[in-house]
């Protein structure tokens, strides 16, 4: 009889607990696309907010203030994502997915759209897309609210602008002090509360309100997993732990029985 190291022992109980599960919810964050080569934002020394302060870059003031200098901070990243690809974590979630429609609600706290190129739909994407844009203010000239700004003119390096009434455009992503999109919270919340186990992978849990579902979740009595190589704040609230690579377990996790 072979006896299983404490590793391949959680592996083999989550993998189980997930099999088992007829409604799963997945909660990821940067550290499921670092091994795409994207940074994360917490880890000491490649993490993003190690040689950038999030004041500067991530909230409506620093963007109001310096248009210039958040726009090109994310039209950096957002030309660098395009060089990446999904790896075998964002795939075995995809690839189950789709092999069992409607059993697996994944949540997301990306905005690298890398869950959505790898082939998962209905991604919850609580912090917005980098990838896309919207208008910074309701246009100054609309008559009525609902109306857009709709001629937009670019200079290089500039956000683009309504030629009309000088609205910028903003990326479309979730920034400090910000509210998450509605309907995103609200079925991610739904999708906490229903599910018989959750796995929260690659997140440091420091932000609210996504890594609140995690204690939703527990609270309402499911299982509830952290896949991280590190101690993460949302240690607390797991019944078990994984320490390793999301781009190796989650396959692992995920993938077909043998
Ligand atoms: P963080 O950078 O805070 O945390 C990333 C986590 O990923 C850390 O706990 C790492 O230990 C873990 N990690 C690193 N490599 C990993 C790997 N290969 N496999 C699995 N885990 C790994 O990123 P988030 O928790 O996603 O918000 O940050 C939450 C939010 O804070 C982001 O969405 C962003 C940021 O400010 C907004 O932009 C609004």
């Amino acid at each position: 009889m072979t006896t299983l190291n404490p590793d391949e022992e959680a592996l083999a109980q989550a993998r189980q607990a997930v099999h088992a599960a007829s409604r799963i919810a997945v909660l990821t964050g940067a550290g499921v696309s670092a091994e795409s080569g994207v940074p994360t934002f917490r880890d000491a020394q490649s993490g993003l907010w190690a040689s950038f302060k999030p004041e500067d870059l991530a909230t409506e003031d620093a963007f109001r203030s310096h248009p210039e200098r958040v726009w090109n901070w994310y039209a950096e990243r957002r030309s660098r994502l395009q060089h990446v690809q999904p790896n075998a974590g964002h795939v075995a979630l995809a690839d189950f997915q789709q092999r069992h429609p409607g059993r697996l609600t994944l949540i997301t706290q990306n905005v690298d759209g890398l869950h959505q190129r790898a082939g998962s739909t209905d991604v919850l994407a609580l912090h917005g897309s980098i990838a896309d844009d919207r208008w910074l203010d309701p246009c100054a000239l609309a008559r009525r609210p609902q109306d857009a700004c709709s001629v937009t003119v670019a200079q290089p390096g500039q956000p683009p602008q309504c030629a009309e009434c000088g609205n910028l455009l903003r990326p479309d992503v979730v920034w400090f002090g910000e509210m998450l999109p509605a309907e995103a919270l609200r079925a991610a919340e739904y999708a906490a509360l229903r599910c018989q186990v959750m796995l929260v992978v690659g997140t440091s849990g420091a932000v609210y309100p996504a890594a609140g579902l995690a204690h939703t979740a527990r609270q309402a009595g499911a299982q509830v997993w952290v896949l991280n190589p590190h101690p993460s704040e949302l240690d607390e609230v797991a019944h078990g732990f994984l320490r390793g690579p999301a781009a190796e377990y989650l396959p692992l996790i995920f993938g077909e029985d043998d």
